[in-house]
């Protein structure tokens, strides 16, 4: 298996470069090589027993991707982006690399001899619905901002490329990953890890939303999870249909902040303040805050999300000092 990461430098992208070093394998084959590319260097994961090459560019310059996909990459785990808060600020950095990027990881795979597993990780935000939506898994993708538009561009433009022969590509539509460590981040999401993360780090955060408002939820752990499943799953069972709505978890904002109190005691969910935001809530209403994941999970094998408390206390073991060292805490 000689595997490439691009945006191996991001949250995801670290947890799965970090999961890659502690296995050795994918499903089952020795890891040969692993290749991180992100706009810096990424760090390299500790404990990998496998040689790790640490590069720096842009998705969208070719020349770039053709050092990070080389001849005999055998999987490319395609997660870098611009978050959905900055591409919509900024529509032509949005295109740059959230379309052109995967244009050119498409052009890239093509120069190889045969075609790689490619997981490209897509988003919950390429759907509208809103509120009182329960989507099924033929639902549309009606995206209510450029990221999610240009998410499902991607989308669309490699299940081509799959059925030409030039990858083999599992897009997964995220839904939004909690608990984010380390700083609140652009995205509009980002106060949905902050509510928790925050208040574990003793301190104060705003919430934007009122407490009954619900999202579509997994945590990292289970991302990673399904990024494995994906690049070692039998995609013939996907035919042309190659976008994936795993099974993730709806939960409101009273939910999320009922599990910290749970974990942190009454204390730490205190911390949370109400101010509402009309332009974040803007762009989080328009996301569907259930799906129903059926083909996903009856079918191809998703594993399940964990409960509520089991995502914080993750959090707790595996980011909470890491995320207190970071900032300085
Ligand atoms: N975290 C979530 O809640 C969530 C939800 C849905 C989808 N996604 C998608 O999952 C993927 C990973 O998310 P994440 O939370 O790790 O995001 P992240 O922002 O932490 O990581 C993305 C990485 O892409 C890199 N990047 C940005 N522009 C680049 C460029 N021009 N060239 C090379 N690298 C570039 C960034 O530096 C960053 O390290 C992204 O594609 C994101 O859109 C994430």
């Amino acid at each position: 298996m000689r595997i490439t990461i691009l945006g191996g430098g991001g949250f995801l992208g670290r947890k799965l470069a970090q999961r890659l070093a502690r296995d050795g394998a994918l499903g089952g084959d020795p890891v040969e090589a692993l290749t991180l590319f992100d706009l810096a260097p990424p760090a390299t994961p500790e404990g990998a027993a496998f040689p790790v090459r640490c590069l720096s560019g842009d998705v969208a310059d070719p020349a770039a991707l053709a050092a990070a996909i080389p001849v005999g990459t055998t999987h490319v785990f395609h997660l870098a982006a611009v978050v959905s808060a900055q591409a919509e600020a900024d529509l032509d950095l949005g295109l740059r690399v959230n379309l052109h990027g995967t244009l050119a990881v498409m052009q890239a795979c093509r120069a190889l001899e045969r075609p790689p597993r490619v997981v490209f990780t897509s988003s919950v935000a390429s759907f509208s619905g809103g509120q009182e939506a329960v989507l099924p898994d033929d639902a549309r993708q009606l995206p209510a901002n450029s990221y999610g538009a240009q998410k499902a561009m991607g989308e669309l433009l490699l299940q081509d490329a799959s059925r030409r022969g030039i990858l083999d590509v599992v897009s997964i539509r995220l839904p939004t990953v909690v608990i984010r460590p380390g700083r609140p981040n652009r995205a509009a999401s980002s106060f949905v890890s902050a509510i928790l993360r925050e208040p574990l780090l003793g301190l104060p955060t705003e919430l934007p939303v009122g407490e009954d408002f619900a999202l579509w939820i997994c945590s990292p752990r289970r991302a990673v999870e399904w990024f494995l499943h994906a690049a070692t799953m039998d995609t013939a069972a996907l035919g042309l249909d190659r976008g994936i709505n795993p099974p993730g978890r709806s939960a409101t904002v009273a939910l999320m902040l009922n599990a910290l109190e749970a974990v942190a005691g009454p204390a730490a969910r205190a911390l949370v303040r109400p101010a509402p935001d009309p332009a974040v809530a803007a762009i989080v209403s328009g996301w569907p805050a259930a799906f129903t994941a059926e083909r996903a999970r009856r079918l191809l094998g998703f594993s399940e999300q964990e409960s509520l408390e089991e995502l914080i206390e993750a959090f707790i073991a595996e980011d909470l000092e890491e995320t207190r060292r970071e900032r300085g805490l």
